[in-house]
């Protein structure tokens, strides 16, 4: 009896080895991970996936749709903001100024700056690469070819009175009398949007126009007939005349 309880014993160590000695099997796949692995740890990221610092981004591409499409749309087809690939108004600008612009903002307006100097995030050569490749993928040589385009800036202040004459000439076509807006095109001269622009934007917009929203060009707003130099600068100085003091707010400031 005892002889084959021991025997049965024996035999059921037996095969309970077999199982006791691969125990270690569900660790096979970690150990496998450990060695496999070496170089490709889980979770470690490739070269491709590390994040580039911002201020080695070098690449036009990159640096306009992160700091600039949002609001001059992609491409530079306009958003809220003008449209950037408009080869008038790239015929207008010159390149220190898209440098200024961009490097300091416009203050007072919704244009940020972006200098490091100037509170921003891009570096000088940043904002070079940025001026140059709006130029040379946006520019075209032959954009105002045989017209006097008015200079960028005015020289001298505009005569409003005059501007009113030629705001009906015209603008009133589209913008309605005074420019208070038709049934499809909002007010130009309401308060709130006088004080978001700058008088700058305003002249940029005349004489540029914004292909994007279809607004002519300064050749086209009366066809055959182009604003002059002088006849920009009064309609722009009517304009702001219509800006008010308090924007916003009913009631002046003295009782
Ligand atoms: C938050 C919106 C916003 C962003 C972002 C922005 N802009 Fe502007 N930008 C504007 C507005 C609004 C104006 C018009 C400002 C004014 O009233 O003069 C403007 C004006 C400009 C002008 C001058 C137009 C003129 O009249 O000569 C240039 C050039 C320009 N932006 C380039 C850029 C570039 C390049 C970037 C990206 C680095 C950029 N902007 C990012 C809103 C923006
Ligand atoms: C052929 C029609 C047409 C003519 C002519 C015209 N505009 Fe416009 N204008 C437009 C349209 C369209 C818009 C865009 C309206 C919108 O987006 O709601 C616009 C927008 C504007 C804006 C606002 C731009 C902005 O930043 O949002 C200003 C300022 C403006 N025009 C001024 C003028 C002045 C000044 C003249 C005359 C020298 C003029 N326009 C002539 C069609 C015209």
């Amino acid at each position: 009896m005892r002889v084959l309880r021991s025997l049965l014993r024996s035999r059921s160590e037996a095969r309970a080895r077999p199982v006791r000695c691969f125990g270690w099997l569900p660790l096979l796949p970690v150990l496998m991970l450990g060695t496999v692995g070496c170089d490709r740890i889980p979770g470690k990221p490739t070269p491709a996936e590390v994040p580039v610092e911002p201020r080695s981004v070098t690449n036009f591409a990159a640096l306009y749709g992160q700091n600039c499409a949002g609001c001059h749309g992609t491409d530079g087809r306009g958003n809220t903001a003008l449209a950037l690939a408009n080869p008038v108004y790239l015929a207008l600008v010159d390149d220190a100024t898209l440098r200024r612009v961009i490097a300091q903002g416009v203050p007072g307006s919704l244009m940020p700056a972006f200098a490091r100097g100037a509170g921003g995030f891009l570096t000088d050569a940043q904002v070079g690469i940025l001026a140059g490749g709006i130029r040379s993928g946006w520019a075209r040589p032959d954009a105002v070819a045989g017209t006097r385009l008015p200079p960028y800036a005015a020289s001298a202040p505009g005569d409003a009175r005059r501007g009113q004459e030629g705001f009906t000439q015209f603008c009133a076509r589209c913008h309605g009398a005074e420019g208070r807006g038709t049934g499809t095109i909002g007010s130009i001269v309401d308060g709130s949007f006088l004080a978001l622009v700058s008088d700058q934007s305003l002249r940029t917009t005349v004489i540029a126009g914004r292909p994007d929203r279809g607004h002519p060009d300064w050749r086209q707003c009366v066809p055959g007939t182009a604003l002059s130099s002088s006849q920009v600068g009064d309609v722009v100085a009517w304009l702001i005349a219509q800006r008010p003091a308090t924007p916003g707010q009913p009631y002046s400031r003295k009782p």
